[in-house]
Formats: C-alpha cells, sequence, structure tokens
C-alpha cells in the first residue's frame, strides 16, 4: 500500500503539504491506521487506495488552505502542455510561504494527462482531470473513468462543469455519480455549480445555487474528497464578474447548506469561478468564504495563473 503523508516544510511553515512516501520509508509509523504525530517532519498520514492520493486541504491553524485550480478546457497540444506545467512547477518549487499561500491543481486535456503526471510528480502542482465517466468501465465510446484518471495520475477531478451541462445535457443526478465514482478511487471531486443569466436575472440565483448543492453532492462527500466551484454561467469567460456583494451572499449560503449536510462542512472549500483574472483576484479571494478559485482562460498563462495564486489572502 502506498501512503500519503503530511510533512512540515519548515519550522516557521506550518502548512501541510501532500508528499508520497515509499513502503519502508524510515519515517513510516508500523500501524498507518490512526493519524498522529510521526516525527518532527511528518504531522500526519493517512491510508490511501492504491494508486490514489490524499488530498490535504488544512493549514495547520485549522483554517483553510485555498485552492487555485487551472481548467485548461480544450486547449492544449503537448509541447505548450508541458512547457505551461513545467513552469507552474519551478516557480512553486522555488517559492517560500510568504509566495505561495494556496495549493495549485491543473486540469488539462485528458490526451495530457500521462505526460503531464510526469511533469508535476511528487511535487507541489496537483494533476486534476475534466470530466470523468461514473462507471469503472464498459461500453462507453469515447468516456474516460475515474479510475483510468487515478491511474494516470490524477488526484482531483472537475465534475458538473456548466460547459458539461450544456453541451452534454448533464443533471444534478449524473454530476452526483460521477463525483461518487471519483471518491471510490480517491480522487477529489470538484463540484461545480452556478445559476445562468437569465436565473439571476429572475432572482432565483439562491435557490438555483441550493438546488443543484443539494443535487450534485454525494452522500459521503466530505471537506476532504470534495470541493465545490460556484461559477455563475454568465460569468464564464465573459469577462464579466458579479459584484463581491453577490458572491458573498452565494458563498454564505454554500457555507451553511455545507455545514447543514456535512459533518465538516466548516472546512469545505468553496472556490469561485468566472472571469478570474490576475487584476481581479485579490478583490474576489478576499471575499468571505471564498477559498480559492477556479481558471479557465487566465490558466492558460503560467504569469497569469502564478499571479491569480499570489493573490491569495
Ligand atoms: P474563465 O473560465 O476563467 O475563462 O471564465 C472559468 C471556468 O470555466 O472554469
Amino acid at each position: 500500500m502506498r501512503l500519503w503523508v503530511g510533512l512540515r516544510t519548515g519550522r516557521e511553515e506550518a502548512r501541510i503539504i501532500g508528499a508520497r512516501v515509499p513502503p519502508g520509508n524510515p519515517e513510516m509509523p508500523a500501524n498507518p491506521a490512526e493519524k498522529r504525530l510521526v516525527s518532527a517532519r511528518c504531522v500526519c498520514y493517512e491510508p490511501a487506495p492504491e494508486g490514489s492520493t490524499g488530498v490535504f486541504a488544512m493549514a495547520d491553524d485549522g483554517s483553510i488552505r485555498p485552492l487555485i485550480a487551472g481548467n485548461w478546457k480544450m486547449n492544449g497540444r503537448r509541447a505548450d502542455g508541458v512547457a505551461l506545467a513545467r513552469e507552474l512547477v519551478r516557480q512553486a518549487r522555488r517559492s517560500t510561504r510568504a509566495d505561495l499561500r494556496c495549493d495549485l491543481v491543473i486540469c488539462p486535456p485528458a490526451t495530457l494527462l500521462t505526460m503531464l503526471a510526469e511533469v508535476v510528480a511528487d511535487g507541489p502542482v496537483g494533476l486534476g482531470a475534466q470530466d470523468c465517466h461514473p462507471l469503472a468501465s464498459g461500453a462507453h465510446t469515447g468516456d474516460v473513468s475515474a479510475a483510468m484518471l487515478a491511474d494516470a495520475g490524477c488526484r482531483y477531478v472537475i465534475v458538473g462543469h456548466s460547459e458539461r451541462r450544456t453541451d452534454h445535457g448533464e443533471r444534478d443526478e449524473q454530476v452526483r455519480a460521477k463525483a461518487e465514482a471519483a471518491h471510490t478511487v480517491g480522487l477529489c471531486a470538484i463540484v461545480c455549480l452556478g445559476e445562468a443569466e437569465a436565473e439571476r436575472a429572475r432572482g432565483e440565483t439562491l435557490a438555483v445555487v441550493e438546488r443543484q448543492f443539494r443535487g450534485s453532492l454525494p452522500v459521503a462527500a466530505t471537506a476532504a474528497n470534495t470541493v465545490i466551484a460556484y461559477e455563475p454561467v454568465w460569468a464564464i469567460g465573459t469577462g464579466k464578474v458579479p459584484t463581491t456583494a453577490e458572491i458573498a451572499a452565494v458563498h454564505a449560503q454554500l457555507r451553511a447548506l455545507a455545514g447543514n449536510q456535512m459533518t465538516d462542512g466548516q472546512r469545505l472549500r468553496l472556490l469561485y469561478g468566472g472571469s478570474v483574472k490576475a487584476g481581479n483576484a485579490a478583490e474576489i479571494l478576499a471575499v468571505a468564504n471564498v477559498n480559492g478559485a477556479l481558471v479557465g482562460g487566465a490558466s492558460l498563462s503560467a504569469g497569469d495563473f502564478w499571479a491569480i495564486a499570489r493573490s491569495c489572502p
């Protein structure tokens, strides 16, 4: 069995990072069934399903460590994908705690996953996919299962993105089934939801978001295996962004829903997505209950993505 542990990265830097430790590592405790302090460097550990990863979302002070996730969508060839991933890994590796106050994940198209898994391997940048099929295998031409994504080196998978909901008619039940499939193989599901422009105009935003939250989240969702991304459909790729008060209202509702539905809902990461850019990230990321961002267009530039990551409060 492979185990994943949290390592202290320095005396003053108490954040927990995910790191793979091979069996037989001297820091590995004899009994991996319980969490405990293992050594000065190794603060906790968790067994993880074979081939999957643990995801550490908490800073040591109990606050939620933000997540900045890049959704590359249907963009990237091998050469530019590798160059972009390499540059992010390089920047993240040389950054200090003051520079990097968030976790980073890139979600490239499926064709690049295995290649980029090697580029980011065991480093500070996580790898995610953009969708998965709810079933593990079978006659589903063109689809990729969550188990295959875990096998390819992913730690995350986006499910229920509005472009999937619109282009492929995905409904909440399918999104929930995909998130369950992700959990089964140890992937963290980034579950997307958000209202369309007409729904906002009709004053239905909070009702739509609540319906999607209740319908798209598996019963067994926890803060460790799930991230929510609130993405107003009308803000995606348009340059339009809700006001900070509008974002705060939705995120407050999501926090309340998470608190009611999940035992650790106060720790669930709630991302905002939709036209997040270097120029507006600091303002958005400072909004209460915004614990990171799902970034589309701006994630295709290492400089812009990095600037957004550095905007975390
Ligand atoms: P955008 O996309 O940042 O280009 O608006 C966000 C998303 O679709 O996740």
